[in-house]
């Protein structure tokens, strides 16, 4: 029986069992308490409505468990104190929002962040965020997202890290130790949330939302891989994703969210759904109505319901007549009440309201410039950078030259497009107003007028230089904003073919949401860095590398492609039994010619077989010389430890950092291995001449793969491996033997 509390609700609940006791005693003290109907209250996540009395009244009534988009201080704190004060147990809210690359200060996209494969820099953007947001009471926040994209043309795309399983996983575990900090329990910390979990990166089509198809084998050694890193590390939560998976919606797949995710690797966190995405499997058409779509997503697993209020309305009833065991609901709340106390909201409900407000302090601006600088990807350099010191008049051309608020991407709820600095802003403070010369040509990245297009020639012929920024603008990716084909849009390709006309060096600085075909824009370009969109110190981190203060060090993490109809498009393909060769391009087939199977290979007529530029590709403004591969032994069991050591070395007279990556291959294989896998991968930083030599130990067991029965496996057998600066190297592989026999 539930004992009658006189003292104030708050007061009673840090009665339940003394702060002293264990984590789990002190959950399982609340959860004795609890009435069906506020247990299920902890299990409804609701979007902020305020603090109209409707709401207050809501959570007084225990209906609600935590509150997504909330982030006035005020109102966060008018809803916190009549949870713990007005509610009958008094069990605290947590405040949930999508602070996904900065929250104030807005770092790049986590694309840009991927980019600068710097993981401790990546860290340290998350830590800004949680410091910022927290202040505002927002104690989860729902990112990393770790979905491993492989398709430009899906908008998401840019709130990945990219292609690879292991660049995701390393991104998004630099991600949530910054979120997360030393301790969930500090005022400066925020839960992180691993999603989309899983597989909404191979949506079909690359169109969101869409269904997907992923054999175990797929599923467990890519798209899993990242998310179990992060389960592993503590991540505090998870979220599923909108797709099906293999004909289930991820919200009701008993498979991923119990089998995988609890009895495999043992998390013991929370998982929410996706908006409403209980509801939507009535939608997917595996759910008649709310009832059958509750009851199949709190028995798969799914915590807490994101706005949907699926749970609220349908789960008393279900618990009543029996279709749901109680045992299931006291499950899912013991979840959300543990998060609740690692937070430390029931010793400190307002943890975090009371901090001083730290939004753009210098500290943080300073460290989203560096990000900035890091992630710049330097495409081709014909020598026009670092621009000449004898540059006295630059022409500053292109939609996204002063854009505020589109060179922040996507995710950026809380924007405050005043506080941007535009390059072209960043360029005024650097060389003076009066050799700037600003004639955008387009007003936007889909501008279709050409008005603008004569005085942005004009400046382009009277300067030494033109710096032309193009792109997209923030909507074109992002959530549900897909494109079909993935180029520049409106006429900014036409713009760049008329400035490159004037015969004034061209520099092109792109900011997208995606991995674009450019290679006709390359083409007419002297020099072109790629930016993902890189936030709020877009313009002086991106002076600091046109200037030559920073060295470009970014490289890929997605390929670049010559057209959108290559998607899906990956370097970590697997081989065919004909693999391309003797390419005959469609414009040099012979009229009539005579069409048969035999020596044809594996491309494209009008594409070919190769991307535009491979994944972890980069220039520097130095070069960078990679020795052979020496491996500590040739032959190493399955349960053995390999060194492969390279000496690297600045070929070049400027200082500069460079991607170490190592891959490997499998040569024979019980299943079709990708032809190259990234294992590890090493910045580093050399003056000119220096050289060092690095080594990495892999475990072999890291290098085994998963069977159609989702067993993993090491084969004995001969692998390759390269440590290359990207992932099209052509260097001869050092090979080893991973002994045993074959099972
Ligand atoms: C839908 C998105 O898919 C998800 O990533 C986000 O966290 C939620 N909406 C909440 O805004």
């Amino acid at each position: 029986m539930v004992k009658k509390i006189f003292l104030s609700a708050l007061a009673a609940s840090l009665a339940f069992v003394a702060p002293a006791s264990g984590v789990e005693q002190r959950v399982d003290s609340v959860l004795s308490m609890m009435s069906l109907r506020e247990k299920i209250g902890q299990l409804n996540q609701l979007n902020t409505r305020g603090d109209k009395q409707e709401c207050l009244d809501i959570v007084a009534a225990g209906e609600v468990g935590s509150i997504i988009n909330e982030n006035h201080p005020d109102v966060v704190r008018r809803l916190q104190k009549t949870a713990v004060e007005k509610s009958r147990l008094g069990i605290p809210l947590i405040f949930g929002r999508d602070v996904i690359h900065g929250y104030h200060t807005i770092f790049p996209i986590p694309l840009g962040q991927a980019a600068t494969w710097n993981p401790e820099l990546v860290g340290r953007g998350a830590r800004i965020a949680a410091v910022e947001a927290t202040h505002d009471g927002i104690r989860w926040t729902f990112s990393p997202m770790v979905d491993v994209s492989r398709d430009a043309r899906w908008g998401r795309i840019a709130e990945s890290a990219g292609e690879d399983p292991l660049l995701n996983e390393v991104m998004g575990l630099a991600l949530v130790r910054g979120y997360q900090g030393s301790a969930l329990s500090s005022p400066t910390s925020m839960a992180a949330c691993a999603k989309h979990f899983c597989g909404y990166g191979a949506a079909e089509g690359g169109r969101d939302y869409n269904t997907t198809w992923i054999p175990e084998p797929l599923l467990r050694d890519v798209y899993l891989k990242p998310f179990k890193a992060l389960a592993k590390a503590g991540v505090a939560t998870f979220m599923t994703s909108f797709n099906d998976i293999n004909g289930t919606p991820s919200t009701g797949n008993p498979f991923l969210l119990r089998k995988v995710l609890r009895d495999e690797w043992g998390f013991d966190g929370v998982v929410v759904s996706d908006w409403d995405a209980i509801t939507e499997m009535i939608a997917h058409r595996v759910c008649a109505d709310k009832d059958q779509a509750a009851a199949m997503a709190v028995n798969a697993g799914t915590d807490i319901d994101m706005e949907g209020d699926a749970y609220l309305r349908c789960l008393p009833e279900l618990v009543e007549s029996g279709k749901v065991d109680i045992a299931v609901i006291d499950n899912a709340v013991r979840n959300v009440l543990r998060l609740k106390f690692r937070l430390g909201l029931f010793d400190n409900p307002y943890i975090g309201l009371d901090s001083e407000d730290k939004s753009y302090a210098p500290a943080h601006l300073e460290a989203a410039r560096k990000m900035v600088g890091e992630s710049a990807v330097l495409i081709k350099n014909d020598g026009i950078l670092p621009l000449a010191p004898s540059v006295r008049r630059i022409a500053v051309v292109g939609p996204m030259a002063d854009a505020a608020h589109d060179q922040c991407g996507t995710w950026c709820l809380d924007l405050e497009k005043s506080h941007s600095v535009t390059p072209l802003a960043a360029l005024r403070e650097r060389f003076g107003r009066d050799a700037v010369v600003y004639a955008p040509g387009l007003a936007y990245s889909r501008d279709r007028s050409t008005a603008g297009f004569k005085a942005a020639i004009e400046a382009a012929r009277k300067a030494d230089v033109v710096l032309f920024f193009a792109g997209e603008e923030a909507v074109l990716s992002g959530e549900a904003h897909c494109l079909a084909d993935v180029v520049l849009q409106g006429r900014q390709s036409q713009l760049l073919e008329e400035l490159a006309l004037t015969g004034t060096p061209v520099v092109t600085v792109l900011m997208a949401g995606r991995p674009l075909a450019i290679r006709d824009e390359v083409g007419n370009s002297n020099a072109v860095i790629y930016s993902f969109h890189p936030g709020t110190m877009a313009g002086p981190g991106l002076v600091d590398v046109i200037t030559g203060d920073v060295n470009p060090s970014g490289h890929l993490p997605v390929t670049l492609p010559l057209m959108a109809g290559q998607m899906p498009l990956y370097y970590a393909q697997k081989s065919t039994g004909r693999p391309a060769q003797e390419i005959v391009h469609i414009d040099d087939i012979e009229l009539e010619a005579v069409q048969s199977s035999t020596g044809c290979t594996s491309y494209y007529l009008d594409a070919g077989k190769a991307p535009y530029l491979p994944f972890g590709y980069g220039l520097s403004y130095t070069t960078f010389g990679y020795g052979p591969v020496e491996l500590s032994s040739t032959e190493i069991p399955a349960d053995g430890k390999l060194i492969a050591a390279c000496t690297v070395t600045n070929t070049g007279s400027r200082t500069g950092a460079t991607v170490a990556q190592l891959y490997v291959s499998d040569c024979v294989a019980s299943l079709t291995r990708p032809v190259k896998e990234l294992k590890a991968f090493r910045k580093i930083e050399l003056a000119p001449g220096e050289s060092r030599r690095l080594e990495f130990e892999l475990s072999v067991s890291d290098l085994g793969f998963h069977q159609a029965d989702g067993s993993y496996i090491v084969e004995p057998g001969q692998m390759n491996l390269w440590i290359a600066p990207d992932s099209s190297t052509s260097a001869p592989a050092a090979a080893f033997t991973i002994t045993g026999n074959r099972p």
